[in-house]
Formats: C-alpha cells, sequence, structure tokens
C-alpha cells in the first residue's frame, strides 16, 4: 500500500474533481491519499515525499493554472535533486488547442524528471473533446498504476 501526494493545477476545478475521486477511491483499497491544491505547500512538501501524482489542467495557451505555478517556479529556481521521488502525470486538456494540447502536464512531467524524479507508467492525457467523464478515465488509469509503485 503507498502514500500518494496528488498535486493538483486546476482554473475550473475539472482536475481537483479529478483528484478527490481518486482519494475517495484508492484509500478505501488502503492507499493512503492527500490532496494538495496549493503550489506553494507542494513546493515544500515535496522533500520527504516519496509518491507523488501529479493531476493538472492546461490553460491560456498551453499554460500551468494559476495554483501550480509557485511549484513550477519553485522547483524550476531551487532545482532540488529529486531522485528519491516516483512520479504519476495525469494531464487534462483539450485537443481543439492542438499545438498546446496537455502542454501543462507535459512541463511538469518533464521537469519532475530533468530533477531527477523517476516516473511510473507512461503519462494519461484527458481530451475534454472526446471525454465528458475524465474522473473515470483517470480512475481506470490510477488502479493499473497503483500496480506498479
Ligand atoms: C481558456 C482556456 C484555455 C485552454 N487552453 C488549453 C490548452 O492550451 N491546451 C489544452 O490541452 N487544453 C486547454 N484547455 C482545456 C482545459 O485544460 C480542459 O477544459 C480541462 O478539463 C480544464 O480543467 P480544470 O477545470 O481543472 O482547469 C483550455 C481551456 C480553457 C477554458
Amino acid at each position: 500500500m503507498a502514500e500518494i501526494l496528488i498535486l493538483v493545477g486546476t482554473e475550473s476545478g475539472n482536475a481537483a474533481m479529478v483528484a478527490d475521486c481518486l482519494k475517495d477511491e484508492l484509500a478505501p483499497l488502503g492507499h493512503e491519499v492527500r490532496v494538495l491544491e496549493d503550489g506553494r505547500e507542494a513546493a515544500e512538501r515535496l522533500t520527504g515525499t516519496g509518491i507523488v501524482l501529479i493531476c493538472t489542467s492546461t490553460h491560456g495557451s498551453g499554460e500551468l493554472p494559476d495554483n501550480i505555478i509557485p511549484l513550477h517556479e519553485a522547483l524550476s529556481g531551487a532545482r532540488p535533486d529529486l531522485s528519491g521521488l516516483r512520479y504519476g502525470v495525469i494531464a487534462l486538456g483539450d485537443q481543439t488547442y492542438r499545438d498546446t494540447f496537455c502542454n501543462a502536464g507535459r512541463t511538469l512531467d518533464a521537469l519532475f524528471a530533468e530533477l531527477g524524479a523517476q516516473r511510473v507508467g507512461e503519462r494519461l492525457e484527458i481530451d475534454a473533446c472526446t471525454q465528458p467523464l475524465p474522473d473515470e478515465e483517470a480512475l481506470a488509469w490510477a488502479k493499473d498504476w497503483v500496480t506498479l509503485l
């Protein structure tokens, strides 16, 4: 059983809803799940955390949601060694934004990898255009993902 910190990036609540759903469904399976939307606190908590699940949408033209920008800024600035960290990525986006589809999830994925963290499994990219139920797709993915931890 794993201790999982879900870091949420959201503007209008979809990614937060997905994270809350994962918490509700993974906890009864014996996992200890914490959901964090505060990007500043997230940056502080990464040290000493073993498993992170990034769950973020993309906004603007490929930009990170405002609440998770402080995490990106803190990591890009301090460049801590994250080699003790394993992580997964759930990226919410919309294929209508062809050039920047799921760019925030991809950006954080690349940054965590650059800092030495080890990604577990493939990144999940959820397209709002074709998937009206992101929580269901995320949950199916997460049930497999936790078996890889
Ligand atoms: C103003 C705006 C800009 C967006 N820009 C992008 C984008 O560049 N790339 C992308 O993949 N999705 C983009 N999206 C789609 C959102 O990522 C998608 O709707 C997501 O489900 C929103 O999740 P949230 O409620 O957690 O913020 C955009 C949505 C809006 C409303």
